[in-house]
This record gives structure tokens, sequence and C-alpha cells, in this order.
């Protein structure tokens, strides 16, 4: 007698959730793995950047085998909102687990993770008194001493919205235009090749987020926990408005062929041991209250958040990106 199988088998794909996914992180296919153990719902996985797969949502149409969207951050998720890609959760309990300020207003995305926007600096070079806002990296103590990565990366567009929200364009304008006077280089690289540039002394000061320094903390080899232990985590305005935090969140497809196992993993992500493995494993906070922090978030200890409600991330994505044209940050 088998009559799981036989109820397992009533549909032509089985039972499974597609995700498309601009999430890079090994931790997420033991999270995954965890799931279908759980709940015997298998998930498959569709690996791009968010872009991609937002193109791709556009293009199959009903068709689309998607049934969650996930991202690195939640201006490409209110981009997916206002494409009409994503359905309303907003009366789904689950939605109601994540605070107001990191969900969408229209109930169509959460978040799964936070993250911060720090100062990366060199301990050797930079006291952390001399830090203190994103906007003192203009002052010109800073010449031939910044790092960045490229203005195309979506963590770098969503945190300049942050300051148009915060300043206002014009301001905006002058804080970008200040740090690309003080680069020590052009933008280049990712995250971590910002870290790796503090401590082989390229520059002292880098725009990064949280994880990428807790990983290099952590990591297996050796060298990469010599050369972050390096560099130090600044948070910055903490006496005014705060780091900027930007999330990784997910909404449904608006066409979502399995929705009921969408929201399964929707609640399983959001939940205890998928949020204490966020942190654990990859360094993120978790979006939940009551989660405990991975020790390296607990030794960088509590920061005051920048409380701006994360869909004008995505509101503001287009003046940020015009900004950066007009200021020559590549
Ligand atoms: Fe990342």
């Amino acid at each position: 007698m088998v009559p799981f199988l036989v109820a397992g088998c009533g549909t032509a794909d089985g039972d499974v959730v597609n995700v498309y996914s601009h999430r890079h992180y090994d931790t997420d296919q033991a999270l995954f793995d965890r799931f279908e153990e759980e709940t015997g719902v298998r998930v498959r996985v569709v690996s791009a950047p968010a872009d991609e797969l937002i193109a791709r949502l556009q293009r199959e149409g009903p068709a689309s085998p998607a049934d969650l969207l996930i991202t690195v951050d939640a201006g490409r998720l209110h981009r997916a909102r206002e494409l009409g890609l994503l359905q309303s959760i907003g009366e789904e309990p689950v939605y109601r687990t994540v605070p107001q300020r990191f969900r969408d207003p229209e109930g169509t995305w959460v978040a799964l993770t936070r993250r911060a926007r720090i100062l990366a600096y060199a301990i050797d070079r930079v006291d952390p008194t001399e830090l203190s806002t994103y906007e003192a990296l203009t002052d010109p103590k800073w010449e031939g001493r910044l790092l960045v990565r490229s203005s195309e990366n979506i963590y770098n567009v969503s945190h300049l919205a942050s300051i148009v929200a915060a300043l206002g364009e014009a301001e905006a304008e002058h804080w970008a235009a200040g740090v690309v006077q003080n680069l020590a280089r052009s933008p280049q690289g990712n995250d971590t090749d910002q870290i790796r540039d503090v401590a082989a002394g390229v520059g002292d000061v880098a725009l990064v987020n949280t994880y990428y320094v807790g990983r290099l903390l952590n990591a297996e080899d050796e060298a990469s926990r010599a050369l972050a232990s390096r560099v130090g985590v600044f948070f910055p305005n903490a006496d005014d408005r705060g780091a900027h935090v930007n999330i990784s969140g997910a909404g449904i497809t608006r066409h979502a062929p399995n929705r009921d196992n969408a929201l399964l993993l929707l609640e399983f992500l959001l939940g205890q041991e998928a949020q204490s493995a966020f942190a654990e494993a990859n360094f993120e906070y978790p979006v939940r209250d009551g989660v405990a922090w991975a020790p390296t978030l607990e030794g960088w200890g509590e920061f005051r958040e920048d409380a701006l409600p994360l869909y004008r991330l995505g509101e503001l994505n287009n003046a940020a990106v015009r900004i950066f044209d007009r200021v020559g940050w590549r």
C-alpha cells in the first residue's frame, strides 16, 4: 500500500515549488533541503540576477512555472510588483509576522533577512573616532582612500535611494560626487573585493554589506580570516537616521501554479529555524524579532537602523540611477 505516492502524483508536476532566486548563498540549498524533508514539497530553483528573473517572468506571462520570486533587494521586489508580476499575500498570516517597514504596504512581498551597508575600515590606518556618517566620507581628508563597487550594483542604487529619501536629490548628488572625488580607484569588484582591498592597503574605507565581512571572519581558510581581522566594521549615522539597511525578500508570483506550496515555503523561511540559519550560516540579520543572532553579529552589537520603509528604495531607484550617471560613478 502506497497511498502517499498515489496522492502525491495527483498533479502533473508532483508536489513542487518553483523558486526564481537572486540569492547567491550556499546556505539556501541546505534550507531548501530541510524544507523538502519536512514537507515533502520539492524545491526547484532557478538562480539568476533579479533583473533577468523579472524579464523572464514578463516573457513567460501566465505560462510561467515560477511560484516564488526571491531577490537581494527591496527595490527589485517593488519593481516586480509595479510590473504586475506579484500577487497579494496581505491577507495571509505570514505577511503580518514581518515588521511593517520590511514588507510591501500593498501586500505583495515580505523581507526574509536584513543587511546593513557599513563602513569597512583598515584598523591600522583609520581610528573609528574619525568615522561618523556616510555624508562625512566626502570630506577632503578621505581623498584617494575610499573603495566602492560599481553603481550598476543594486546595493549601491538602493543605498543612494535612501540618501535621496533622507536629504533630497540635490544633497544626494553632492554626496555621490564627493565620494567619487575621494575614490582610491575606479569602482570595481564585488563587496568581498572591497574588503580584500582595504586589507591589502588599496584604500582605507569601503562601503559594503555586513554579511560579506561576517563570511570572511568565519571563513574556513585562514588567509581569509587573517585578512578580515585587519578590517573593522563601523555602523554610520548612529546619531541621526541610522545605517542604511536593505533586505533580501520574496513575493509570490501572480500566476503561481503552486501557490499553497509557495506560501508554505515562505512560512518556513520566516520560521525560527530558517531565520536563525540565515544568521548563523550567512551572517544576515533575521527579519523577525526574538531570533538569536550569530556570535559575529552579537559582537558587532545593536545599531541604529535607518527607519525608511523599504518600498521607498524602489520608488527612488530611478532618481538614484540618474545621479550616479551625472556624477560619473560608473
Ligand atoms: Fe550579496
